[in-house]
């Protein structure tokens, strides 16, 4: 067990004989998982809620339950694919979950996430805790990468490892149950400002003879290029020295930053999605060294 690297990559997977499982909800995610476990020959129970949904998989062998306490009843290992956290309140409110495996997928916040272990283990279940880091074609594809992060019982991953990683490599990162849900919204967050940056480049071509199509290629080389600044961050924040290795500092980039905003302003651009980080950046300057670069802006962030 690590968390350093994902484990399992679903290609290298065999499992004899593959352990039966159950699977609440059939959406978008859930739909695809459920084809994953089926190529991979585990028998599957499905319910959701709208039973229209799982027609598709009886003819690839899915065991339909009539109602999710009757797939709960099923098997041990019941995996929860549902929309949100209250979702899982709701399906699984009145369903007897003693003695079951409960592996849930639903995307929520890290306290969520304990309660909702607790919650597991009052009622007598075993729990672990996923945050699946893929769209719904990367998964039962490892070239495409997919993986979970999962969190909670050691021994109840121990257990499962490889028949969870039939559709998904596997990362465990620690008995707290709210550390799968924690990674996983510290990617998706670092993906969202990702996402601010690109949108505002593309504002700034926008109406003039520049085609997205074209600036698309170097956008994305730009940004890979950038991300030695991820790596760079972390040995800054862990030697506690804000100026070690640092290559463009915090002074440059603040006296930079008129012209960013000039630019957007000159093309009728908002600069609303750059604006906040370029406020922390000042008062990072104001407290902190002009000979660092933006790691100071990790502390700034903390309440
Ligand atoms: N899709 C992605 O790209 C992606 C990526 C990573 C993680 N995830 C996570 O995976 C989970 C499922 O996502 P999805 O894409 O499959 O969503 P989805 O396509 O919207 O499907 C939602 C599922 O939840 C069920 N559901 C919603 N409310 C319910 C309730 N109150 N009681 C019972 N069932 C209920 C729906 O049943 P009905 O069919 O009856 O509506 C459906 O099965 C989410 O937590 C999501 O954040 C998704």
């Amino acid at each position: 067990m690590t968390n350093n690297r994902v484990e399992n990559a679903a290609e290298n997977v065999t499992e004899n004989p593959p352990t039966p499982l159950t699977l609440l909800g059939l959406g978008a995610m859930g739909a695809a998982l459920a084809g994953a476990w089926l190529t991979a020959g585990h028998p599957l129970t499905v319910w959701n809620r709208t039973a229209a949904r799982a027609d598709a998989l009886v003819g690839r062998g899915a065991v339909v339950a009539a109602t999710a306490a009757e797939a709960v009843a099923a098997n041990r290992l019941v995996v929860v694919c549902l929309l949100d956290d209250d979702s899982v309140a709701e399906a699984l409110a009145d369903v007897d979950l003693t003695g079951k495996d409960l592996v849930n997928l639903v995307t929520s916040t890290p306290d969520q996430a304990r309660a909702r272990a607790a919650w597991a283990e009052r009622r007598g279940a075993r729990y672990l805790d996923g945050g699946i880091m893929a769209v719904p074609p990367m998964i039962g594809v490892p070239a495409a990468g997919p993986y979970v992060f999962y969190s909670g019982s050691p021994a109840l991953f121990e257990e499962h490892r490889t028949a969870l990683a039939a559709p998904a490599g596997t990362r465990y990162v620690g008995e707290d149950a709210g550390y799968a849900a924690l990674h996983d919204v510290a990617l998706l967050s670092a993906m969202y400002g990702m996402f601010a940056g690109v949108s505002h480049a593309f504002a700034l071509v926008r109406g003039e003879a520049v085609a997205p199509g074209d600036l698309a290629p170097l956008l994305s080389d730009y940004v890979t290029a950038m991300t030695g600044f991820i790596a760079g961050t972390a040995a800054r924040l862990e030697s506690g020295d804000y100026t070690k290795g640092v290559v463009s500092n915090l002074a440059m980039q603040v006296a930079g930053k008129g012209t960013l905003l000039r630019t957007a302003e000159e093309q009728g651009v908002s600069a609303e999605l750059l604006e906040p980080y370029f406020r922390l950046m000042e008062r990072r300057l104001e407290v902190g060294s002009g000979e660092e670069d933006l790691t100071g802006v990790v502390d700034l962030l903390r309440r």
